[in-house]
């Protein structure tokens, strides 16, 4: 049985203290009894450390949106994987469209801050997802195959691993995909994981839906048999759609 997991990525959005008032209102409600899924919230890394205190005696696990490949150096605007560990993360987004289209993050890149994040003893959760041409083109599997085998390459334990499903033509336009069509490719990934790390490991995977998940359509995507939570944007940004997306898991 997998425990759902949800987590609200706030992409650029809030200052320090606009932060610590969204922390503080999820942290009261999920305090106030949500055990059934696990929360977990992604602030900007300016806001990591007070997010990581205000949320400190709740069950919400404080998640980084990127990181860079090496522990430390001369890379002048970076954040590494262990800055984030001593920062109290328990996981870090990588991957995700917007790295890829707007940084040119290469699944090449995205596996190294993989290897990285994971040395540090963190958890990963690494996003897959196809544009709008390549599903029209019929190579959505393909593409999003070689994101999960190139992403995972030279990983021998996906035990701390979380795959996210975001269909790049879905997030943030209001489109979201149909549980069906969600559905659909959620269960190829977990084929190509068997195929990589076995049966049993596959099992275990949790794998987010993300892509405009709002309250009226979480519950159907998460009741289908591969869909093991979500990655919210711009619905985590409001208090009371993000804590209804949550208890839809549930
Ligand atoms: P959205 O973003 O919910 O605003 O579509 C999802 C994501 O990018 O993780």
């Amino acid at each position: 049985m997998r425990t759902k997991i949800v987590v609200g990525n706030w992409k650029m959005n809030n200052t320090v203290a606009e932060s610590i008032e969204l922390a503080t209102a999820i942290t009261e409600k999920v305090g106030k009894g949500i055990h059934c899924c696990e929360v977990g919230i992604a602030p900007t890394f300016l806001a990591l450390h007070e997010v990581g205190k205000v949320i400190e005696w709740g069950d919400i696990a404080l998640c980084a949106q990127n990181c860079h490949y090496e522990n430390d150096g001369a890379f002048t605007g970076e954040v590494s994987a262990s800055m984030l560990a001593a920062a109290g993360c328990g996981y870090v987004i990588l991957g995700h469209s917007e790295r890829r289209q707007y940084f040119g993050e290469t699944n090449a890149v995205v596996n190294r801050k993989v290897k990285r994040v994971l040395e540090q003893g963190l958890r990963v959760i690494l996003c897959v997802g196809e544009t709008l041409q390549e599903r029209e083109a019929g190579i959505t599997e393909s593409v999003i195959t070689s994101q999960v085998v190139e992403g995972l390459e030279g990983v021998s334990d996906i035990s701390s691993l979380v795959i996210a499903y975001e269909p790049v033509w879905a997030i943030g336009t209001g489109k979201t995909a149909t549980s069906a069509q969600a559905e659909e490719v959620h269960a190829s990934i977990r084929a190509t994981v068997a195929g990589l790390y076995g049966q049993q490991a596959a099992a275990h995977l949790r794998i987010q839906y993300g892509g405009s998940v709002k309250p009226s359509n979480a519950a159907e995507l998460f009741a289908m048999p591969n869909i093991d939570g979500g990655l919210i944007g711009g619905a985590s940004l409001n208090v009371d759609d993000f804590m209804a997306i949550v208890k839809a898991a549930c």
